[in-house]
């Protein structure tokens, strides 16, 4: 299914962003999130990083900074500025990252399970509508929608579901993730 927010490039509307104009958002978004992600690893690091956790969560964390480091070189490549929300992502990602540990390790990757899934939507949806144009753009999405996939499954395993409030919780960071990706489209 397609989703009506990110329009297709082979099958361009009236009213649509150029080919280019697409691409530099995917890339800012991209770029936004995985930025936010290690921001988000290194809250939970902050709190649980003594504890058993610790070694899971410093290895999510590198995958992430990877994925981090590829965006950080395809943005100049393709002449595209960071998104400007650069210092809120600092500090929400962090904040984030340490608050859910604060409220235990199951919260945490509750946490996890919640920005993983949006994080394999968005790619999927990326995926979907760069269909045969930008191979290489689009196959850097899916290798890395599969490192997300591994995080959210780790979560699981690791009790995310038996988090207090579970629910809810993330219900909130999903919303919170969505609207952060929103944005980092944007602006
Ligand atoms: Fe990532
Ligand atoms: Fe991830």
């Amino acid at each position: 299914m397609t989703d009506p927010k990110t329009p297709s490039l082979s099958e361009p509307l009236p009213g649509d962003p150029s080919r280019e104009e697409q691409i530099a958002r995917m890339l800012r978004v991209d770029h936004a999130g995985e930025y936010g992600a290690v921001r988000i690893y290194e809250g939970q690091l902050a709190v649980l990083g003594r504890t058993p956790a610790g070694d899971v969560i410093r290895k999510m964390a590198a995958q992430e900074k990877k994925h981090l480091e590829r965006f950080d070189r395809l943005l100049p490549q393709h002449r595209v500025r960071p998104t400007l929300l650069g210092p809120v992502w600092h500090a929400a990602g962090f904040a984030l990252g340490a608050a859910s540990a604060l409220l235990g390790e199951r919260a945490a990757m509750a946490c996890t399970v919640a920005v993983e899934e949006v994080i394999d939507e968005h790619y999927a949806a990326q995926a979907q509508a760069l269909g045969n144009e930008e191979p290489a753009l689009r196959s850097t999405i899916e290798e890395f929608r599969q490192d997300e996939l591994a995080h959210r499954d780790e979560g699981l395993a690791r009790g995310a579901e038996q988090a207090a409030g579970y629910e809810v919780l993330t219900a909130g960071i999903k919303a919170a993730s969505r609207l952060a990706i929103w944005l980092s489209t944007r602006i």
